[in-house]
């Protein structure tokens, strides 16, 4: 973890908004960007636990916010990024993270389920980067930080709908940092291996033992285990910095190894 203090300078006066910034990985990126004397804007479906996080930050001191915004609604996304400039005057970062997961096959899927996944995972990326690309370029300044998964390259069998829209969003953070670029705006994505989050949580809830799906999960990274939201949050906060300043469209992984295994390999753990 970085020492205290060491993100202040990067980001101190900055607006930062995060979208699915009440809970899990959001919620650390909301955290550490408060922390570092930004004021985060936490956009969420979730007003509730959107607004408890914003006063609990506040009440530490910081600068945060809350806006109920479903990333799929354009309505609520241009109302809430025009609303935010005109509060703030600026739009430093913004953090692509809202998502739903989905675990059914292609078959079991219905046209609406396979909709509202796409509306919230892929569209809700066009939707809030469109409007933020629109400030950054007027500003000349900003960064983007779109969240894939490893689903984008690899996938299970009842994850279609969720794996195609994490693939989507690559192909829009590249168009985003293309069309960012003249104007020295910066577009890139994370991609993390499984973190320990509310998402996941509900997840494994299927499976027939939810333990010991856990297990099997963290057993899958070479490191060994899950990864946590502040690991991906600091990844979040490299890129956005100034510290990236030469890296656009590319995708950073935070997955412990994860997407560097062959199935064909020897079992995990590998021995020291
Ligand atoms: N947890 C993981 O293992 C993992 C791995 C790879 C990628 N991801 C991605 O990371 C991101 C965050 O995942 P998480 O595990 O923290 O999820 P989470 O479900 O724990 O939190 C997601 C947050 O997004 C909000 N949200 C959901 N739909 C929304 C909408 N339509 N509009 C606005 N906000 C909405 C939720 O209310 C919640 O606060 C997602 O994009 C997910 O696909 C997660």
């Amino acid at each position: 973890m970085a020492p205290d203090g060491f993100w202040r300078p990067l980001f101190e006066g900055q607006v930062v908004c995060v979208s699915g910034g009440a809970a899990g990985i959001g919620g650390a990126v909301s955290r550490l960007f408060a922390g570092a004397g930004a004021t985060v804007v936490i956009a969420d479906v979730d007003a509730a636990s959107a607004a408890a996080l914003a006063s609990a930050l506040r009440d530490e001191g910081a600068s945060a916010e809350h806006v109920e915004c479903d990333v799929a609604v354009e309505s609520d996304v241009v109302a809430m990024v025009d609303a935010l400039v005109s509060r703030h005057g600026r739009l430093d970062v913004v953090h692509l993270n809202a998502a739903v997961e989905w675990m059914k096959d292609l078959r079991s899927t219905s046209l609406a389920e396979w909709e509202r996944v796409l509306a919230v995972n892929l569209t809700g990326i066009f939707l809030l980067g469109r409007a933020a690309l629109a400030v950054m370029c007027e500003q000349r300044r900003g960064s983007m930080v779109v969240m894939s998964s490893p689903h984008a390259l690899a996938t299970v069998p009842d994850a279609c709908a969720y794996s195609a829209s994490k693939a989507g969003d690559l192909g829009l953070m590249r168009a985003l940092a293309l069309e960012g670029a003249p104007y020295g705006v910066r577009a890139n994505a994370v991609m993390p291996g499984t973190i320990d989050t509310p998402m996941v949580r509900r997840e494994v809830q299927v499976a027939r033992s939810p333990a010991q799906q856990l297990e099997r999960m963290a057993a899958c990274h070479p490191l060994g285990r899950m990864g946590q939201p502040e690991e991906v949050a600091h990844a979040v906060a490299f890129l956005a910095s100034s510290l990236a300043s030469f890296v656009t469209g590319s995708t950073l992984s935070v997955d412990g190894g994860l997407m560097s295994v062959l199935p064909s390999g020897p079992a995990l753990p590998y021995n020291a």
